[in-house]
């Protein structure tokens, strides 16, 4: 294939342009098309577990979060998608408060997890991280044995009384994140020494250990190589039996292999929220469509 040629053909051979290249990345249409507060789609569920109205969030004087109402269903996969920046993060990071720790960082609207306030000051904001446990990016196991990773959970909570009963939490956990085979005969063995892939996997069995309700996983394979990736997607399948899951993906792929209803944010607003399909085939939105046919990014 010539590389130097200038005509560009579409990947999907649909829709070419003989006389254009591709379209410009970062052609980001003006916040002026947007609504503030409007989302178009499904925004709500019957069966919340978490019912979220007119959240915003502040990092000091600027405004990241801009008046987003969502709910996300119990036992639900949801995807979040959109350009970089566009607070994705920081929204899933108000589900379990993890933004605290963040000082000049500021929520406001009402966050209730099964109709109780989340951000009530008199919450124990442990309790509540352990029922919605968070996997992010980058794989981040304890300097510990694998063992311990998982057990750090359960024993801080008090979970188990006996030594039998932490072996057996921690053998379910690793069988569930699909490592059980892979470490059962080394569960001495320094967690840091593990593949990325494994490393992931064992930060899901150290999250799930505590059994959570939810889990918020942040780009939980962008560190990943496709095997780890694959290996992570059929465990997200696997844990939406039992868990609501929230993730944020840049991989628009993935958000349409592993979740149910797919929420696009453009910045700071979440523009539309539908069905996994839907979204990734006949979005309703204008701006969603700009994104997932690659016209910004
Ligand atoms: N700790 C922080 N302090 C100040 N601004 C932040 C902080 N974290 C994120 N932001 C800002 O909030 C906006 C949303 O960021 P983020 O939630 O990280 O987006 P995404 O996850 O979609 O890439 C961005 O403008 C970003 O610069
Ligand atoms: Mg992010």
């Amino acid at each position: 294939m010539n590389t130097m040629n200038p005509t560009v053909t579409s990947e999907t051979g649909a829709g070419v342009v003989e006389d254009k290249v591709a379209p410009v990345k970062e052609e980001r249409p003006a916040e002026a098309e947007l609504e503030e507060g409007v989302t178009v789609g499904t925004p709500y569920s019957d069966d919340p577990k978490f019912k979220l109205r007119n959240v915003e969030v502040f990092y000091g004087e600027s405004r990241a979060i801009k008046n987003i109402s969502l709910d996300i269903a119990r036992n639900e996969v949801i995807a979040f998608i959109g350009p970089s920046g566009c607070g994705k993060s920081t929204f899933l990071r108000c589900l379990n408060r993890m933004n605290d720790s963040i000082d000049i960082c500021k929520v406001k609207g009402s966050l209730q997890l099964d109709d109780n306030d989340i951000y009530d000051p008199s919450r124990d904001v442990v309790e509540l991280r352990a029922r919605v446990g968070m996997v992010f990016q980058k794989p981040n196991p304890f300097p510990k044995s694998i063992y311990d990773n998982v057990a750090y959970g359960p024993r801080i909570h008090g979970l188990a009384n006996r030594k039998s009963d932490l072996d057996d939490i921690v053998e379910n956990s690793l069988r569930k994140a699909g490592l059980w085979n892979e470490v059962k005969d080394r569960l001495d063995a320094t967690a840091t020494g593990m593949s990325g892939g494994q490393q992931q996997r064992l930060c899901i069995a150290r999250t799930i250990a505590v059994s959570p309700e939810v889990v918020l996983m942040d780009e939980p394979c962008s560190a990943l190589d496709p095997i780890a990736t694959a290996k992570v997607e059929e465990l997200i399948a696997e844990l939406s039996e039992s868990y609501t899951i929230v993730i944020v993906t840049h991989s628009m792929q993935q958000a349409a292999r592993v979740s149910h209803r797919t929420a696009y944010f453009h910045l700071g607003h979440l523009v539309e929220v539908n069905e996994t399909n839907k979204v990734f085939t006949s979005p309703e939105h204008n701006m969603t469509e700009s994104y997932i046919t690659g016209r910004f990014g």
